[in-house]
């Protein structure tokens, strides 16, 4: 056993355990949520004693200086000693100012901030409720607008997305951290064709980052491709498909896994298949001078859908530069973990 300090109390570590893991092994209520040292609810606060390698890998300067770092990505050593964060120290106050349901398990969210916080669509912040409770979710619009959008679906078991979905109210105070992120359009890439693969609520990052493109004067195509279960799960297809009749070089294509009404709803916008597949069926490597292409990938998502596409993006030729990822890895809430 390695023993470490947290809040001045003795936590005693298994070999090669992670902060993390070892206090959530002897019930501390620490917030996390992907354990791969991206969302950042994991922070804490080093006060003496050796820290690992990556313990603050992906941590802007501010929050190195001020001794943060990842309770995920650090392992115990022993005599280390940290604190726990206070809200103070890095969230800023906000409230919800508005929302609309998309469908019957989306909601979409504005956030007011007390402050200007300079977010893109593609990013993603950690609301804290209350009680301490912390989660992350990606941001779905760019600054241009001076509230924070997001889409939160309602998840079973889900005892943040359930709490904003079905009970927090309009002008309740929440508290924001972030952005973090750069999953997001910049004008450096005006020119590229942009390829957006969503899947589930992974459109709303993807379509935010189309707008952004297409506010910022984008000239290269941008084609969207949103991923569901069943056509009642495409929650912004009307949208979008306006976004396709306002903007020439918009082109949006839904990709469902079944037609509950038996077909009715398939047309050339709706098809039967995996976003994934579609894209690369219409956009094929060009594998005899992969690094000429002018494509580029935007992948947002559950976590095994992001890696798969990105890693398959990668071996055909693409630079990893040119391929963007935004990966949902949300605390596991199943009592079987997924694989
Ligand atoms: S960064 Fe540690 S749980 Fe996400």
């Amino acid at each position: 056993m390695t023993k470490f300090y947290f809040d001045g109390q003795g936590v005693d570590a298994l070999p090669d355990e992670t902060v993390l893991d070892a206090l959530l092994r002897q019930g501390h209520p620490v917030n996390y949520s992907c354990k791969k040292g991206r969302c950042k609810t994991c922070l804490v606060q080093h006060l003496e004693g050796e820290l690992t390698a990556g313990a603050q890998r992906g941590l802007n300067s501010r929050l190195k200086e001020s001794h943060y770092l990842c309770s995920c990505q650090c392992r115990v050593t022993e005599g280390l000693k940290l604190k726990s964060l206070l809200a103070q120290d890095l969230f800023i106050p906000a409230k919800l100012y508005s929302k609309e349901y998309l469908s019957d398990s989306v909601v979409k969210l504005k956030i007011e901030a007390a402050e200007k916080i300079e977010h893109r669509a593609g990013q993603h912040i950690n609301l804290r409720r209350f009680d301490g409770l912390t989660r992350s979710y990606s941001v779905t619009n760019g600054a241009y607008s001076e509230f924070i959008e997001l889409h939160v679906r309602r998840k079973y078991n889900g005892q943040f997305s359930d709490w904003l979905f079905n009970h927090a109210s309009t002008g309740e105070n929440i508290l924001i951290q972030g952005p973090w992120g750069d999953c997001c359009y910049s004008p450096d890439y005006i020119d590229d064709s942009l390829i957006l693969i969503g899947n589930g609520t992974g459109l709303g990052a993807v379509y935010g980052i189309a707008r952004d493109a297409l506010m910022s004067g984008h000239r290269g195509e941008i084609f969207l491709y949103h991923g569901a279960k069943t056509f009642e799960q495409l929650y912004q297809h009307s949208t979008l498909l306006k976004m396709m009749m306002e903007y020439r070089n918009f082109t949006y294509q839904a990709c469902i896994e079944s037609d509950t009404e038996g077909e009715e709803h398939l047309s050339s916008r709706v098809i039967l298949g995996n976003p994934f597949d579609v894209a690369m069926s219409r956009h094929p490597f060009d594998t005899r001078m992969p690094c000429d292409s002018q494509n580029r990938f935007y992948l947002c998502g559950e976590p095994g859908f992001v890696s798969i596409g990105q890693k398959t993006i990668f071996l055909n030729g693409t630079p990893l530069d040119r391929v963007h990822v935004l990966s949902f890895d949300y605390k596991d809430l199943r009592s079987r973990p997924r694989d």
